[in-house]
């Protein structure tokens, strides 16, 4: 049994066959073709195609202007790709704590932690559940600051009725091996304002417009080039194995949702096991089933006895040098690093699998 599984679909096969036939690998039509898809399907706003989620969420602090000295919030339960975008753009990041309860960064922590130099801040939903967008979206506006959020686990996830995509100014999403949409590595930025998408487009491509710069008679493009841009273009081959992902991602999607409230059906009380909170305004994309548990290790070596994987994913990132070493105050922060597991949970996962998995928990260990 696998933890993480990668999918490639036949259509994939074929879109990406047909573009390395057509000779044509770089950024161009199909790409134009996934952005337009994933806007119709999924209901994301002015998504911007790239090739990862670190780059998308790199440009939108870029085209925010993010730069020397100012302060960007984000939660230390990530990966550490949402805080080395921040150190890219030499900017400070300035972790905030988060709910034990869900994973995800407290509105409450954030507030304490804004200062006159606070320019934006990053939720990252956790395993795909989103965090508390009305209330951190209140505090950005009311201190004038950007939220971008780190939806990197959250594809078809929806926050009161609206697509993570569609909720705050900038929304990154990654499209890397392991995600639920893969292109191989990939990833978009949608914004919810078109000026801000255009932008992120040009800077995508070096600061160069691709659709308005043409080569003259000389041969080269006629670009002025005013800002600093950088190499972050999806090109076809990407965008056609993703093409070909989303025509199945709604039922894939859809068994993982149901796995996942199937799990809560049955480990709901079960001796060492706390379910996270979930509440009903929202919707879980599940790229992870996360919960707490006592005596972890014991735990994961009872699972892998039964050839069940299981993992922490991500431990906080602050204990990195880089980031200055973990934040004794983050108490919830700490609660939760001190119990969090994931188990598996994937559209490859049978109904048995499904069943041994909860069966051997609830045997305890
Ligand atoms: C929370 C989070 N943000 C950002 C990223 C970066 O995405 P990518 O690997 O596509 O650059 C990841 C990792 O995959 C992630 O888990």
């Amino acid at each position: 049994m696998k933890f993480f599984c990668t999918h490639i679909s036949k259509k994939s096969v074929e879109l990406a066959t047909r573009v390395l036939e057509s000779e044509w690998v770089s950024e161009g039509e199909v790409a134009a073709e996934f952005e337009k898809a994933l806007a119709a399907r999924l209901g994301v706003q002015n998504p911007v195609t790239v090739n990862s989620g670190t780059a998308a969420l790199h440009l939108a602090l870029a085209v925010s202007k993010i730069g020397p000295g100012d302060e960007v919030i984000l939660p230390p339960q990530t990966f550490v790709a949402t805080g080395l975008v921040v150190l890219m753009q030499h900017a400070v990041p300035v972790f905030a704590d988060i709910d034990p309860m869900t994973g995800n960064i407290s509105p409450q922590s954030i507030a304490e932690k804004i200062t006159p130099r606070t320019r934006a801040i990053i939720p990252v939903h956790w395993g795909g559940y989103p965090c508390d967008m009305d209330e951190i979206n209140a505090l950005a506006r009311r201190h004038n600051l950007i939220v971008i959020e780190d939806a990197a686990h959250a594809l078809g996830a929806t926050y009161k009725g609206k697509p993570i995509g569609a909720v705050s100014r900038f929304t990154a999403f990654s499209f890397q091996a392991i995600k639920h949409l893969t292109t191989g590595d990939g990833g978009m930025l949608c914004c919810l304002d078109k000026k801000d998408a255009h932008i992120a487009r040009k800077m995508r491509w070096f600061g160069i417009d691709r659709s308005l710069d043409k080569p003259d008679i000389l041969g080269e493009r006629v670009y002025k080039l005013e800002s600093v841009g950088y190499k972050y273009h999806m090109n076809d081959l990407a965008a056609a194995v993703g093409l070909g992902n989303l025509e199945d991602f709604p039922t894939r999607l859809q068994r993982r949702q149901q796995i996942g409230a199937y799990y809560r059906r049955k480990l709901q009380g079960v001796p060492g096991v706390t379910l996270l909170r979930m509440d009903n305004d929202r919707t879980h994309a599940y790229w992870l089933f996360t919960m707490l548990v006592e005596r972890r290790e014991d735990f994961i070596r009872k699972l892998a006895s039964h050839g069940i994987p299981s993992s922490v994913v991500h431990l906080r990132i602050d204990r990195h040098p880089v980031f200055g070493g973990i934040r004794k105050e983050l108490i919830g922060q700490a609660e939760f690093e001190a119990r969090q597991i994931s188990i598996p949970i994937h559209e490859r996962l049978s109904d048995e699998d499904v069943e041994h998995i909860i069966s051997v928990i609830r045997s305890g260990w």
